[in-house]
């Protein structure tokens, strides 16, 4: 996989086409009218349909032959040597955008045929046009600003994104009730760049319902910036190779990430 292959401008050409193509639904009752099943085994709403097919046409249009995993239509291949794999999700924060809140984008990440060999990732807000990506090895920007995560490490003065909702609700109580914030915003990718740039402390969910495609660009965002991701337990997490499978994630600036695994209780 050549890393002088431009991936940013790629990406940014994948925000266009996603924005020209679902500006005119944000807000609108018919954003979420039901097309199908997708792929990954949650319903595929119009605005998603509508996301993911310009910014396939666009990938199609690059000319280089690629693996592509989406949340929406699951695996596809362009050309016969894919040269990478693409891992896609069109629109993440899909109810925000219908509801028109302001906190939904498109993630992209470039990973070699093994998924956890992250090289780049890209999540922008396609409400705000603020742009995170990342590089392997070579630091996470906002707007091409550098980035870092928070200084903070202690417990009492955190604000922490915690989906501390229906499922494994009892495991994140005690980081609910030890931390001075608790935020939740309901794009999990700009909820990782927000602890990449230090605007939250960290972020937890361990309802064991994310996928690749939610996840994949936000950690190396999150890990090129300094911030430390792992799964529940403090182990590495696996990236799975498919848009099924889900994962449970502790995501933090460093500081306080073994505080928060310790506060955790066992599922
Ligand atoms: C969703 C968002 C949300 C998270 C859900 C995801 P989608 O992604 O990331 O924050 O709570 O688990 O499904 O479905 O809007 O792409
Ligand atoms: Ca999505």
């Amino acid at each position: 996989m050549t890393l002088d292959s431009n991936f940013l401008k790629l990406c940014q050409e994948v925000f266009k086409a996603a924005y020209d193509a679902t500006i005119d639904l944000v807000g609108t009752g018919s954003a979420s009218s039901f097309i199908r099943m997708g792929a990954d085994g949650t319903p595929t709403a119009r605005i998603d349909q509508e996301a993911e097919d310009a910014i396939i046409e666009v990938l199609k249009a690059d000319g280089r032959s690629m693996r592509i995993l989406s949340e929406e239509l699951g695996e596809l291949f362009i050309g016969n040597s894919p040269e990478f794999t693409v891992v896609l999700d069109p629109l993440d924060g899909t109810y925000n955008a219908s509801a028109g809140i302001p906190f939904y984008n498109v993630s992209i990440a470039f990973t070699s045929h093994d998924l956890s060999d992250l090289r780049f990732g890209y999540v922008s807000n396609l409400a705000l046009k603020e742009e995170f990506y990342a590089e392997a090895g070579k630091g996470a920007y906002l707007n091409g600003n550098k980035i870092k995560p928070s200084p903070n490490s202690d417990l009492n003065n955190l604000c922490v994104s915690v989906y501390g909702y229906r499922h494994n609700v009892e495991r994140t109580l005690k980081i609910s009730s030890n931390v001075r914030r608790v935020r939740l915003f309901g794009s999990v990718a700009l909820e990782l760049c927000y602890v990449a740039s230090g605007r939250l402390d960290a972020f937890v969910d361990v309802r064991k319902a994310l996928r690749v495609t939610d996840v994949a660009a936000g950690q190396l965002i999150l890990e090129e910036a300094g911030g430390r991701v792992t799964d529940g337990y403090g182990n590495t997490l696996r990236l799975p190779d498919n848009v099924t499978a889900r994962v449970e994630m502790v995501a933090s600036n460093g500081q306080v990430h073994k505080k928060l695994l310790s506060l955790l209780s066992r599922g």
